[in-house]
């Protein structure tokens, strides 16, 4: 796993399942850390055998694992759209105590970003913990749009274009957009349309700083048939049973999967929490404010118990550590649109 913590970049487009150690401290086991010292110690059986080796690959949802002899029981699927607003960063922790987009979405399941969008880019993320439908979406090979609008303060010519369309070469890679269009003229200057099926790190504004395009704002609207649209900026909602199935359909998987996770799941579908910027640039530095109205406040104490190294199995399907209030499990439950007051506003000014 990555230091930013979200879906692994394998190269391979089979799904080859997840870190032993990420699955343990995923389900509240332990720290990432003391999972690996678990690990070696032999204190880890999957599927009855003991597993030493770190970096070992299971499959959650399948494989029984157990620790010190007690099954670790998988969690219920969740998937969230969240729209996503400048100055929060797109990982599970961050070292440097930045605001990342789990103070966004405070949900019992522990959930991690589909990929990332940068801290000063907004629009769709998706989070989820089913690793397989997360490694399908960002895998270039399952072809799923990922649809930006740019925002430059300059007119693109054609010949700019053009040569986007035509490709450009990035980390030795040639670039081809699956679209690209001069969307409209706004008061905040010319919205360019851009499709692509790469998640490689800032590749919309290396595209467009190869072609000469300044960029003054980027969103992303679209992951596949996934719209952002009817989703207040800062706030989330879970993809409700159709937008279920037409995800599971766009990477290839059946809609009898998707069933199977619809009825497993938990849905929220009022898109809950809000935010809005106390101070906004051009690159998202302003600090982020939350609204008073916002819901889904993330208080710190309790994300550090999710973090934390509590060496129980019991509740790994929750955090137990968190102690939330929302409601979770099985049989399509809607959890109730929590009003939590937001603890953001005791933590915001401890952070730029
Ligand atoms: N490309 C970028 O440059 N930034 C993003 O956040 C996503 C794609």
């Amino acid at each position: 796993m990555t230091k930013h913590d979200s879906l692994d970049h394998d190269t391979e487009r089979d799904y080859r399942g997840e870190r032993l150690q990420r699955v343990l401290a995923q389900g509240g086991v332990a720290s990432r850390r003391r999972a690996e010292e678990m690990i070696t110690a032999g204190q880890i059986r999957v599927n009855g055998r003991v597993i030493t080796e770190l970096g070992t690959r299971v499959h959650p949802s399948r494989d029984e694992i157990r620790v010190d002899g007690k099954v670790l029981r998988p969690q219920p699927p969740r998937y969230i759209m969240l729209n996503k607003p400048t100055g929060f960063i797109t990982t599970v922790s961050d070292e440097r105590d930045r605001w990342t987009v789990m103070d966004l979405v405070d949900v019992r399941e522990r959930v991690y970003p589909v990929g990332r969008l940068d801290r000063a880019t907004q629009g769709l993320v998706m989070l989820t913990n089913d690793g397989d439908l997360a490694h399908r979406i960002m895998h270039p090979s399952y072809r799923i749009d990922k649809e930006y609008f740019v925002f430059s303060d300059t007119r693109p010519t054609e010949p700019q274009l053009q040569q986007l369309r035509d490709g450009v070469r990035i980390d030795n890679r040639r670039i081809i957009p699956e679209d690209v269009r001069l969307h409209r003229e706004t008061v905040e200057g010319t919205a360019i349309k851009i499709v692509l099926h790469e998640g490689l790190y800032h590749v919309v504004r290396r595209l467009m700083d190869a072609v000469g395009i300044p960029v003054t704002r980027l969103r992303r609207t679209r992951l596949g048939p996934l719209h952002v649209q009817g989703i207040p900026t800062g706030s989330w909602r879970d993809l409700t049973p159709g937008e279920l199935v037409q995800i599971f359909q766009a990477v290839g998987m059946s809609e009898v999967d998707a069933d199977r996770a619809n009825n497993a799941r938990t849905i929220q579908l009022t898109p809950v929490g809000g935010f809005s910027h106390q101070a906004s640039g051009s690159g998202g530095a302003g600090r982020p404010a939350p609204r008073p109205e916002a819901t889904s406040g993330s208080n710190r104490q309790e994300r550090e118990g999710r973090r934390g190294s509590s060496t129980e199995t019991g509740g790994q399907g929750g955090n137990r550590s968190r102690g939330r209030g929302n409601s979770t499990g099985r049989g399509n439950r809607h959890d109730s649109n929590r009003s939590s007051s937001s603890n953001r506003n005791r933590r915001s000014g401890r952070r730029g």
